[in-house]
């Protein structure tokens, strides 16, 4: 060894300095591979949906960081992220990397105490976001977020005002899904604008365009036990309340906000007969566009559903009042025919004699799945003519019917529910978006 030195040539001791330049030269690498050359060479072109924010919007921006906001939400959804991407409050649209090019900062966040709100605008009326800023209780009686009652002001006539700090904020997350986010929003706003000159006029029938026809006849295939009624006395009193009250009459504190359309009075008999049981269950379902009225697809199961839609029947006649419950206290719309039940060719060996069966026990379509992903349209192979006997519309209780319904005439299949679902038609409007 000694000698080797003396004969000259770079000899690499482990001494301080070459540890400390060894770990430096090893980190500096890394640093520039994983760092710098993503930051040099990864360049993504924008977006379709890129789109600038103006300056209301910007401002909201700035609050949501001030706010802390991303420390509960997220602006990005991955192909696995299924509850956001089957969304039925918003569309399920996977990120891509240009649909941050006009942000220096993308707030990603990190965590999901609450929803992704990456395709948040237009998911709900701006007058639903006022409330929710006021109390998230008010909108969504078992939310944990913060309230930001703090950025709005009383007026001189002792009403709360909102500051512009929550026009700013309500401007943003109206903004997020860039463009296509924000005709969303536009597209709500043009919705409540048509709902509400048409009902001035008195057309109240508008609000039929808002549902597909088919749900008009449908009628509730959850037999109305005391399970099912309480059930979806339950469920109402945990989601409904804050805006239609707890006497049902759509007076609930979330209405001082939401006051154009109001949340229904459901007290009123001939305002809730207006509804199939078909379209109530549509409107709890995906929501009303252009109204406060959320869509309630991502939290309730199609069973909890049509619970909900017996025990809002039971409403005009005391039903969130009284203790005891009974399907007697139910209205019913007037106009809605007998579900037929599909009848099932069973496959037969050749030369046998075709077996024909209804199912009033199950069969195809079971409906009592446990997630609203689970409900299968009951479309049975073949559809006998109408001479097919009618079952009686309601079978099994408890765990859920077992009933197979067929839709009437329309021919559809009765429950729609299901994120793979396509969105229903809703009424169009031109937004006159640029
Ligand atoms: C402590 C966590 C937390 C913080 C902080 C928070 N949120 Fe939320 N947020 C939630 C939860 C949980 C929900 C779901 C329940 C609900 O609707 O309130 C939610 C719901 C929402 C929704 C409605 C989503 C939908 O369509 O149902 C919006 C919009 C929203 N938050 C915006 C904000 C903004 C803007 C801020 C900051 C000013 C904020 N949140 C701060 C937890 C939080
Ligand atoms: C954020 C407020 C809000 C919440 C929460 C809410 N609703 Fe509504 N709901 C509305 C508004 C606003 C309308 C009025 C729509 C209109 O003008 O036609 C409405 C309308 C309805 C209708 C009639 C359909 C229609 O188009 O008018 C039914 C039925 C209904 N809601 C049931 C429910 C049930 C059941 C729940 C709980 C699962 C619920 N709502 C939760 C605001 C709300």
């Amino acid at each position: 060894m000694q000698q080797q030195h003396d004969q000259g040539g770079a000899v690499f001791r482990m001494d301080g300095r070459t540890i400390f330049f060894g770990a430096f030269i090893v980190f500096s690498s890394i640093i520039f591979v994983v760092v710098a050359l993503p930051y040099l060479s990864f360049q993504p072109k924008q977006s379709a949906d890129a789109r600038p924010l103006n300056a209301l919007e910007t401002k909201g921006r700035q609050l949501y960081a001030a706010n802390g906001c991303n420390y509960c939400h997220t602006q990005y959804l991955r192909p696995q992220d299924w509850t956001g991407v089957s969304s039925f409050r918003t569309v399920g649209r996977i990120a891509q990397a240009g649909d941050y090019y006009y942000q220096q900062n993308p707030m990603l966040g990190s965590e999901r105490t609450g929803p992704d709100l990456s395709q948040e605008g237009g998911a709900h009326t701006d007058e639903w976001n006022m409330a929710h800023f006021y109390n998230p209780r008010y909108t969504s009686p078992k939310s944990i977020m913060p309230q930001f009652s703090f950025y709005f002001t009383q007026n001189s006539a002792g009403g709360i005002e909102p500051t512009e700090d929550v026009q700013a904020l309500i401007a943003y997350v109206q903004s997020l899904g860039g463009q296509a986010g924000y005709e969303r929003a536009q597209r709500q706003r043009a919705l409540k604008e048509k709902l509400l000159t048409e009902r001035a006029k008195g057309n109240e029938a508008i609000i039929q365009e808002w549902f597909p026809s088919t749900w008009r006849t449908v009628r509730n295939p959850m037999e109305a036990t005391q399970r099912s009624l309480y059930h979806g006395k339950q469920i109402f009193t945990t989601n409904c309340v804050g805006c239609h009250g707890l006497l049902g009459n759509g007076k609930g504190p979330a209405a001082y906000f939401i006051n154009n359309p109001a949340p229904r009075n459901l007290t009123d008999a001939a305002q809730q007969l207006y509804f199939s049981d078909g379209e109530v269950y549509d409107a709890i379902l995906f929501g009303v566009d252009g109204t406060a009225m959320p869509a309630f697809g991502d939290l309730l199961t199609v069973n909890d559903i049509w619970d909900l839609t017996n025990f809002v029947r039971t409403i005009p006649n005391g039903g969130l009042q009284r203790e005891e419950l009974d399907a007697s206290m139910m209205i019913s719309p007037p106009d809605i025919k007998p579900i037929e039940v599909t009848p099932i060719v069973i496959p037969q060996a050749p030369g046998n004699v075709p077996v024909v069966e209804t199912t009033p026990e199950g069969g195809l379509g079971q409906t009592g799945g446990a997630g609203a992903g689970n409900a299968t349209p009951a479309v049975g192979p073949t559809r006998l003519p109408t001479s097919a006997p009618v079952a009686k519309p309601t079978a099994g209780a408890g765990a859920g019917a077992k009933t197979t319904p067929s839709a009437a005439p329309g021919g559809q299949g009765l429950i729609p529910g299901g994120p793979q679902t396509t969105p229903q038609p809703s009424p169009s409007v031109t937004t006159g978006v640029p």
